[in-house]
């Protein structure tokens, strides 16, 4: 017994806490390794099944109901509780990016072993009282080629929130990008509505 009594139990507690941290490492790397991450495929956003007489041209902006499929594969041995996954769209336009829409889902559970598929929905709510000048819709109307010129896709970002509920666990990524979708919009109808604004002689519309 070299350094006698204080120094053995000094040894005693360090071997212990070496212990204690490697069951711990052991833990979590077990349940890193038993826990698969889900595999989600994101279809393409678009229309309802309402189509284009689902949108809206009104005194104050236009709203576009959209939806998009999501399917989910959660490969565990548990299953996942959706609580709710938000949504906000911006649209990107000379360095500005304008609030131009949300959607909401809730309550979503992915059973064990299993592929979940379910619609969410989401619109473009576009007002003409965050865009004064009508920026954006002469954009959307160029892109939909109706200002001459080809037609080209639409690209907004999003920014989704995601809360999740693993095993008693919440967890609340959010996840910021972009995505395109073809001009939604029946052309000579959207065309009528610029030129019932009187931006007839701004789109070059005459
Ligand atoms: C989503 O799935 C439903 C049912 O399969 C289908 O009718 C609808 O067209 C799909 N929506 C989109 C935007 O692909
Ligand atoms: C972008 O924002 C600035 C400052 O708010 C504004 O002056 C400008 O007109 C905006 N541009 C567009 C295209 O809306
Ligand atoms: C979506 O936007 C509308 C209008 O701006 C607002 O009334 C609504 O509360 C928003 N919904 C969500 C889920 O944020
Ligand atoms: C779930 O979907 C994926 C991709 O579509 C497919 O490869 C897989 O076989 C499906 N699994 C089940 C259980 O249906």
């Amino acid at each position: 017994m070299k350094g006698g009594r204080v120094s053995c139990i000094g040894r005693f507690f360090c071997c212990t806490l070496m212990i204690a941290v490697f069951l711990i490492v052991s833990i979590v790397l077990a349940l890193a390794l038993w826990i698969r991450p889900p595999s989600i495929i994101i279809g393409s956003a678009g229309l309802t099944s309402a189509g284009t007489s689902g949108i809206q041209f009104q005194t104050s902006g236009i709203v576009v109901p959209l939806e998009v499929n999501i399917s989910v594969n959660n490969p565990d041995y548990f299953s996942v509780d959706l609580k709710q996954v938000t949504l906000d769209l911006t649209y990107p336009l000379d360095g500005n990016n304008t609030a131009i829409g949300n959607g909401s889902t809730s309550d979503i559970t992915f059973h064990s072993h299993s592929n979940t598929t379910f619609t969410f929905p989401f619109e473009i709510n576009y007002q003409f009282s965050t865009d004064p000048n009508y920026a954006i819709l002469l954009d959307m109307a160029s892109k939909c080629g109706i200002l001459g010129g080809s037609q080209s896709d639409i690209t907004i970002d999003y920014s989704i929130k995601v809360d999740l509920k693993v095993i008693l666990i919440p967890v609340s990524p959010t996840i910021s990008n972009s995505f395109s979708i073809s001009c939604p919009f029946d052309e000579s109808e959207l065309e009528d509505f610029i030129k019932s604004l009187g931006l007839s002689s701004i789109a070059g519309l005459l």
